[in-house]
């Protein structure tokens, strides 16, 4: 049983990305573990655009992921990259924020010529803020993505099966938490 903090960065009301991490929440929580769900975009603009480190709203996320075993990071993929909401808040957070945590990197994107932008992008932050463990994440065609009239999401066969597999993996890490040993200058 782990906390599990479930981030999703898109500026859209009606994510996709948002509505996809909630459905995802849910197989993560039937596994045991405790979820919670973060949209970045419900956080102050001013805030996250003025790096305002002390706003009780930046504060008390800055407290969701220290408290959290794990982080699901998820992100529409905007130019290439991951998105500058996402970026906005991670800057706020301590460098090694994501120190001795696993990571489930997952982006949605209307192109599969940027499946890759959670390993070129994405995953080097996560990595740069001392992540323990980034699992391998998954990339999602918001065509595969469907919006159903009771706000939730049904996703298409093979993305499904893949997004189901890469949240287990996910899971069971999170029962064997990785430490970073570092060793001292000589
Ligand atoms: C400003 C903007 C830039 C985008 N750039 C890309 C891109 O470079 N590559 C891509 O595959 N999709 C791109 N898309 C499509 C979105 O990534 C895709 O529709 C995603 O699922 C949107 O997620 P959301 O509904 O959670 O915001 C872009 C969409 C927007 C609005």
């Amino acid at each position: 049983m782990a906390t599990v903090l479930s981030l999703s960065g898109s500026p859209s009301a009606t994510s996709r990305t948002a509505r996809l991490l909630r459905h995802l929440d849910a197989r993560l929580t039937a596994q045991g573990h405790e979820v919670i769900p973060l949209d970045v975009r419900t956080l102050p603009a001013a805030a996250l655009l003025g790096a305002d480190f002390s706003h009780p709203a930046i504060v008390r996320a800055k407290a969701l992921v220290e408290q959290a075993d794990g982080v699901v990071v998820g992100t529409p993929v905007y130019k290439a990259a991951y998105s500058g909401l996402l970026k906005s808040l991670l800057d706020l957070l301590p460098q090694y924020a994501l120190t001795g945590k696993t990571v489930l990197p997952l982006a949605t994107g209307g192109s599969v010529a940027h499946v890759l932008a959670i390993d070129y992008a994405l995953r080097p932050v996560l990595s740069s803020m001392g992540a323990a463990h980034i699992v391998q994440g998954w990339f999602t065609l918001d065509k595969d993505i469907t919006v159903e009239p009771d706000g939730g999401v049904s996703v298409a066969a093979g993305a499904a099966e893949a997004l189901e597999q890469v949240v287990d993996q996910f899971s069971a890490a999170l029962g064997h938490p990785r430490t970073t040993v570092l060793a001292a200058a000589s």
